[in-house]
């Protein structure tokens, strides 16, 4: 095993569409995986598919957007596993819905689990990462993020907030041999967007160039690199993954 290979990376939110595509990707690519869960049942499911399927990724419970919870997970891996390399803040939720009809609960919940999220947990494995002079945060965001969605007042608030993040922390962290990168993918083929209205969805796919949704694969390509050795040049970037909805 070479250095690579012994690297542990944290996907939040591993379970869902796009953290499952990221946790086998990763794993295919030689990294320890872990991840977080927060349904018992979801968990045992998931992790059944995944052992089907020969994946050794290991999930521990974490409700990221409380920051005890966060950080009990992540001494839970490191006393299990080890610490942790690269981090990938990917749990995410929608609660879309008019401002004008958004109740106090789905601005917090989502502002909590997107954004405050990305705190508690970059903040509690941040110490390690400088101790040992290397670590990877990839942040992922959203073209909505970018642009704004008609719906979404909460989750652009919260994956544009991301942006500010990661440019500032990768100024703070870089002599520290850290790089801190966003993500912004598009509209991806998973559970999420599918449950966006398909009349909606049409219209929202008819502003894509590439004309369909993006694979979960497509952005789990993008994370892997981002957690490679040799990106260590790349830092306070945003990498748009939109098929050309939103050029910038
Ligand atoms: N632009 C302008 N006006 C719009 C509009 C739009 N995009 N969408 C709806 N409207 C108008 C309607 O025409 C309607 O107008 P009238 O009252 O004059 O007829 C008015 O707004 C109200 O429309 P609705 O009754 O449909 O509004 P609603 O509040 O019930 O539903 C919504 C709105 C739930 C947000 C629905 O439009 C929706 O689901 N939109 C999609 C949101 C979206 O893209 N979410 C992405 C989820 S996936 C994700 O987030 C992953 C990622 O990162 C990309």
């Amino acid at each position: 095993m070479d250095k690579l290979n012994k690297r542990i990376v944290l996907v939040t939110g591993a379970t869902g569409g796009l953290g499952t595509a990221m946790c086998k990707k990763l794993y295919k690519d030689g990294y320890r995986v872990v991840g977080n869960y927060r349904s018992k049942e979801k968990a045992k499911a998931w992790l059944d598919k995944m052992h089907e399927e020969d994946y050794v990724i290991n999930l521990f419970y974490g409700d990221v957007s409380d920051y005890e919870s966060a950080g009990h997970l992540i001494k839970d891996i490191e006393n299990s596993i080890g610490p942790i390399d690269t981090l990938v803040n990917n749990a995410g939720i929608t609660k879309d819905t008019r401002l004008v009809n958004m109740k106090k609960e789905d601005w917090y919940e989502v502002i909590n689990t997107n954004l405050n999220s990305v705190f508690n947990c970059t903040k509690q494995v941040l110490d390690g990462m400088i101790e040992r002079k290397f670590g990877r945060i990839i942040n992922i965001s959203s073209v909505n993020g970018q642009r704004g969605q008609f719906g979404q007042t909460n989750y652009s608030a919260a994956k544009a907030g991301m942006h500010g993040f990661t440019k500032s922390l990768s100024m703070e962290v870089a002599k520290y041999g850290i790089t801190v990168n966003t993500i912004s993918p598009g509209y991806i083929g998973t559970d999420m967007v599918m449950a966006v209205p398909e009349k909606v969805l049409n219209q929202i796919i008819a502003q894509v160039p590439i004309g369909r949704l993006g694979g979960t694969h497509e952005v789990a390509h993008l994370v892997s690199f981002l957690a490679s050795e040799e990106t260590s040049f790349i830092t306070g970037a945003n990498y748009a993954i939109n098929g050309g909805q939103h050029v910038y």
